[in-house]
């Protein structure tokens, strides 16, 4: 892994700060006013992409012990110290991921400066090819203690963009996503994507390596010249106070902007990873990608329970059936939800114990019959978001899972966060990084639901596999559910920050198995009883490929599966890929993927509601060679409305010359599998 490393001049003599990405297109200058107020702008192809916006923060110290804080705005009144170049480029590989080998190559410029109240802060930007990020790395000599009172960063981009976002929220990201002229959105969470008017350009907001700061959202603050202008806004403590530093510096995570020609230059983009830590653990061949089956669904459906009575799903009786399901079917790993006792509190005082079974779940048998059968088990913890409760138990919990043979687990943040704080604060954000560390400790991987947003940490801590972070299936079984639109929102939006545990792959579409059954109890207010998957049978199939999870779930309760011709396509899919590239797609429209596992292709493409037919280059497979293609598609008369379950399954012999055409209904989808041919 080489790097070339170099320093050369500062700025040149005009005072101009400027860095452009290793292929010059991009352009990044940054400029002092005279009242020493901080800008940065960025150009992309000869055109200007994000509008002159401001860098700053309001912040409060406490220096020489005196229990008062004094307020300084740095919002101006900087001025230039320094400002130094550098550049990297260097190949690094990871233990999993959408692509095992990533490079990263970009051009950065610090800029040194020094503002009130004795603050230095230096503004490090760093410029790739395929977007940008900078970062505040901020010191005040002498100071006791830091509070951050507001973030003051804007971005600013063209006003007719269109884009597609959630509305911001500081303790929920299970929202509709919005599509909306960049210049209407009064307020997003990241990644916020966009798309000039011309479809010239795509870019989306985000952030990389959130470690110790909230989450960032952006709010509307006015329209400039055709600009829409957002500033920065913090999920603040129960105080108000954004973020407190004991000492006397701090470094933010990344403010990210990332660049593309085409939707899926967005998808393909390693710039996020890139900006995070390289790996902090010695060793990574315990962290390995898997596929699982759980008992899961029928408790959302409501026909079974996460209580124990007499619908109680984590049963042993079960838990051995899924274990048997799981070992016939070339599945790595089960989940069994319900299995501790606490469940009775769940939305009350939410006070799970996550080392006691409840008394119908034998927990030594289980793990010894899934050690019999090499079938991973991932333990549960719902915490219902009682932080307290849960690192209370934490060491112990994770100490015993371990012993237990559990190497991974599924987190659950399901309810308030006590004391007033908000789930995406920074308090929130300190607990979530522990439990990554304690997991790492423990040799375990996780599964965050309710989870603070992917940021790249997996780089530094690859145990940190996938995590839910939007509107998941759960949704489809007692709500009104997820539209098509958002499954081909979803990629160019939540997917841009990492993988998502969406647990696709329902094939009782329409939940005729769950809907009339006798067992079935209303359990969630927006259950109006007429629940089904809008999309067709196909389109879940392809969903497998297309939202990427290192660990990926057939969500369906396994009499769904059994027997059922298509579900061959799970049992041939691996979830632990080498390579992957987005070839084609429009956000809120369609999008298809290819991934390389071994010597295996799996091709997955999606629409949203209208029916498509895709023109599919297969250039992606290895030249000169001839590949078994089976093909998982929607029936002549499918349609995710009216006919979502008619599918069918092909066979034929392809190479890398051939076009693929992958004709899709309306809400459906295609999958392909490509065997190499003997
Ligand atoms: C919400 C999670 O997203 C879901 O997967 C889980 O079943 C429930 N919480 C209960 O833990
Ligand atoms: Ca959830």
């Amino acid at each position: 892994m080489l790097a070339a490393v170099m320093a050369f001049a500062a700025c040149n003599s005009s005072g101009d700060m400027s860095v452009a990405s290793p292929d010059g297109k991009i352009v990044l200058d940054v400029a002092a006013d005279s009242s020493g107020v901080v800008s940065y702008r960025a150009m992309a192809d000869g055109r200007q992409f994000a509008r002159p916006s401001g860098l700053g923060f309001d912040m409060e110290v406490f220096r020489n012990g005196v229990a008062e804080p004094e307020k300084v705005s740095l919002n101006g009144g900087f001025k230039v110290t320094s400002c130094r170049h550098t550049r990297q480029d260097y190949v690094w590989t990871q233990p999993w991921g959408e692509n095992k080998t990533i490079r990263c190559r970009y051009n950065e410029m610090a800029v040194g400066l020094s503002g009130n109240g004795g603050f230095l802060v230096t503004v490090r930007f760093r410029v790739f090819d395929d977007g940008f990020g900078f970062r505040y790395e901020v010191e005040c000599p002498g100071a006791d203690s830091l509070r951050v009172m507001a973030e003051k960063t804007m971005f600013s981009f063209d006003a007719d963009a269109d884009s597609w976002s959630i509305p911001a929220n500081f303790d929920t990201y299970e929202l509709d996503y919005r599509a909306l002229p960049l210049g209407e959105v009064p307020d997003a969470n990241t990644p916020v994507t966009f798309r000039t008017a011309d479809r010239a350009l795509y870019g989306s907001v985000h952030e990389a390596a959130l470690e110790d700061y909230p989450e960032m959202t952006l709010t509307a603050c006015g329209r400039n010249a055709g600009a829409a202008v957002f500033e920065s806004s913090l999920a603040p403590w129960p105080d108000g106070v954004k973020a407190r530093f004991a000492g006397s510096s701090f470094k933010t995570p990344w403010r990210t902007v990332q660049v593309g020609r085409r939707a899926v230059d967005l998808v393909n983009s390693a710039l996020i990873l890139n900006l995070n830590e390289p790996c902090a653990l010695e060793d990574t061949d315990w962290i390995k990608p898997m596929k699982y089956v759980g008992i899961w669904w029928g408790m959302h459906t409501g026909v079974q329970t996460w209580k124990m009575d007499e619908r109680h799903g984590a049963t042993t009786e079960n838990a051995l059936e899924y274990i048997d399901f799981a070992a016939a079917n070339n599945i790595q790993g089960v989940v069994f939800e319900g299995w501790n006792e606490g469940w009775e509190s769940w939305g009350g005082m939410q006070s799970f114990d996550f080392t006691k079974p409840y008394a119908d779940f034998d927990v030594a048998k289980v793990m010894e019959y899934a050690r019999e059968k090499g079938v991973s088990v991932i333990g549960h913890h719902e915490t219902g978001a009682n932080i307290p409760n849960y690192e209370r138990q934490l060491e112990y919990a994770y100490e015993w899972s371990q012993d237990m043979g559990m190497h991974y687990i599924k987190t659950g943040y399901a309810g308030g966060v006590p004391g007033g704080h908000k789930r995406h604060g920074q308090y929130a954000v300190r607990h979530y990084r522990k439990v990554v560390e304690t997991a790492a400790a423990h040799e375990i991987s996780l599964d965050v639901h309710e989870p603070i947003k992917e940021t790249g940490i997996r780089r530094t801590y690859p145990n940190m596999m996938t995590l839910e972070g939007a509107k998941g299936m759960e949704w489809n079984a007692w709500s009104a559910g997820n539209p098509p639109v958002h499954y081909v929102t979803l990629p160019f939006t939540r997917l841009l920050s990492g993988p998502m545990d969406y647990t696709p792959g329902v094939f009782d579409v329409l939940l005729e198995s769950t809907k009339h059954s006798p067992l079935r109890q209303k359990w969630n207010g927006l259950d109006r009883g007429d629940s089904r998957v809008n999309t067709t049978l196909a389109c879940q199939i392809a969903c497998w490929v297309v939202l990427y999870s290192p660990l990926q779930m057939a969500s369906d309760m396994i009499e769904n599966y059994e027997g059922h011709p298509a579900f061959q396509f799970f049992r041939d899919f691996d979830a632990d890929c080498d390579w992957s590239r987005a070839l084609d797609g429009e956000p809120g429209e369609f999008i298809s993927v290819v991934r390389r596992a071994g010597d295996r292709y799996f091709l997955g493409a999606i629409t949203g509601d209208s029916p498509r037919t895709l023109q599919v280059p297969l250039d992606f497979l290895e030249s000169g060679k001839e590949y078994r293609a089976v093909i998982y598609a929607d029936g002549p008369d499918a349609d995710w409305k009216t006919n979502p379950c008619s599918y069918t399954i092909s066979e034929m012999t392809v190479s890398s010359d051939d076009v693929l055409e992958v004709k899709m209904a309306s809400g459906g989808g295609q999958a392909v599998v490509f065997f190499p041919a003997c």
